[in-house]
């Protein structure tokens, strides 16, 4: 199949016209062409000739050009790019959750299957990497970056595959900690915008005035203090992956104006009437239940059904069943091979981990196993994890921090933030409501303590 210079094309319509005038496009991008008018032709094309890429009609006279996505086999090594007579956007998204490359509507525009077609020869070294990394997975329990084999973790391999090539937004839910943000990375690795920038931003964290700004940028004088123009971060990541964490943090007016930027590919700096184009790929991300918050009008209706094209559920670590174990060996030969040590798990300890309810998912794991490593000589033993049942006391016998007199109130605030944080590894929410404060509130000052020194400990910012 490498060795071949032309790349094939099986274009399969019943509509023999057209499939006359799209062969003479596809021809013109460089493509052998072959053409069926029917599925029971295309699987024969397919089986003779091993096509780089197909594009399929809805509707054809024996079924729906669908049915091909239902080989797991040839969508990994072909792109498939479905035509739609009339296209309505769920039929579109339909075919893109199935495992389509992309679509095209009729009449086909040139410029639009021009640029498909230059992706393919991207996208069939991806599907080369992709291979590569299912046969990690089956060796070694991984996923690029991400570690685990559980029943549940591999349903997310398949659906970061399937969404990867395409150009969908992703919705990623998850508890904290479940790697939400490491799913979103592995996504635009495994995508035609990997050598393009990749940028995590949190709503969350982000002041709501200034929101709007950092998103979109604004133009010289649109507000006080804006002295100069200033690029968003959608302009910054232009033709790159916009990784927005806690979306539902957002303002709803800003909600209408990222639908705005989603559905036109066009921003408006604060400041300005004019749209900027741009191209990126969006992957939003939140802990909290959208469909609830959609109800409790905290998410935008509009917003949620544009972002939830193709949605991806993480599962809490607790779900996992033997990926506990799996992890905790992981981290602590990342460790060992960091410190140059060799420490292993007591029996008993392995017996705890897996029966502890990990409220903090993966992020608490990595952060307990570290910190038993440090603590341990050569076996790990149970005493040093923690204990299943409640994690933390919320008051009472958890450590204590001393203050002297003479502390300021800033100071005092500061540190026990920042403990908090520590022992709940860095769950804000939790933090949040131990403290008695807003989530925001953590944000806000996390940005200040980071901008005042970098003092935040690791296992704060992940
Ligand atoms: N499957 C995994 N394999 C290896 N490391 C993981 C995995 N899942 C998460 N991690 C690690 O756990 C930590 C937390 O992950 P991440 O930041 O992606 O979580 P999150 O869901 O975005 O959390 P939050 O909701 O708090 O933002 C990171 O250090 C990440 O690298
Ligand atoms: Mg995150």
């Amino acid at each position: 199949m490498n060795d071949r210079t032309r790349l094939r094309a099986l274009l399969v319509d019943d509509d023999e016209d057209f499939r006359e005038s799209l062969a003479t496009l596809v021809e013109r991008e460089g493509f052998e062409c072959r053409g069926a008018n029917s599925l029971a032709e295309a699987r024969q094309g397919i089986a003779e000739e091993e096509p780089d890429v197909i594009l399929v009609d809805l509707q054809l006279p024996d079924g729906d050009g669908l049915e091909l996505l239902r080989d797991e086999e040839l969508c990994a090594r072909c792109d498939i790019i479905v035509i739609t007579g009339n296209a309505t956007f769920e039929s579109a998204v339909d075919a893109l959750r199935q495992g389509a490359t992309d679509y095209l509507t009729k009449p086909v525009d040139r410029g639009r299957l021009k640029t498909i077609l230059a992706n393919v020869l991207r996208t069939r070294s991806l599907k080369e990497e992709v291979r590569h990394l299912r046969e990690d997975l089956r060796e070694l329990g991984r996923f690029g970056r991400m570690v685990g084999r559980s029943g549940a973790m591999q349903k997310v391999y398949d659906l970061i595959e399937r969404v990867a090539p395409t150009s969908a937004s992703v919705l990623i839910t998850g508890e904290s900690g479940t790697g939400k943000e490491l799913v979103a990375e592995t996504i635009h690795l495994l995508s035609k915008r990997r050598q393009k920038p990749f940028l995590a931003v949190n709503a969350g964290a982000l002041q709501p005035n200034l929101i709007e700004s950092e998103l979109f940028g604004h133009e010289k004088g649109a507000f006080t203090g804006a002295d100069r123009v200033r690029r968003g971060h959608f302009e910054e990541v232009n033709h790159g992956t916009l990784f927005l964490d806690e979306v539902i943090e957002m303002p709803v007016e800003l909600q209408v104006k990222l639908l705005r930027v989603l559905e036109t590919g066009t921003v408006i700096r604060v400041g300005s009437s004019e749209g900027l184009p741009v191209d990126v790929r969006l992957i939003a991300a939140s802990n909290r239940d959208p469909q609830r918050a959609v109800k409790e009008s905290q998410l935008r209706e509009d917003l949620y059904y544009r972002l939830n094209v193709f949605p991806i559920s993480l599962p809490p670590l607790r779900e996992r069943g033997e990926d506990i174990e799996f992890l905790a060996e992981h981290f602590l030969s990342e460790v060992n091979e960091r410190e140059a040590t060799r420490k292993r798990w007591s029996r008993r300890a392995l017996a705890k981990l897996a029966s502890y309810p990990w409220p903090g998912n993966v992020r608490e794991l990595k952060n307990t196993v570290e910190r038993a490593a440090i603590l341990a000589d050569e076996e790990i033993g149970e005493e040093l994890l923690p204990s299943g049942g409640a994690p933390l006391p919320v008051t009472g016998d958890g450590p204590s921090l001393q203050v002297r007199v003479g502390t300021s109130l800033a100071e005092a605030e500061r540190r026990l933030i920042l403990a908090t944080l520590r022992e709940v590894n860095g769950d804000k929410k939790r933090a949040a409501e131990i403290l008695g404060i807003s989530v925001k509130t953590i944000y806000n000052r996390l940005n200040v303590y980071e901008a005042a020194e970098s003092l935040v400990p690791d296992t704060v910012e992940e």
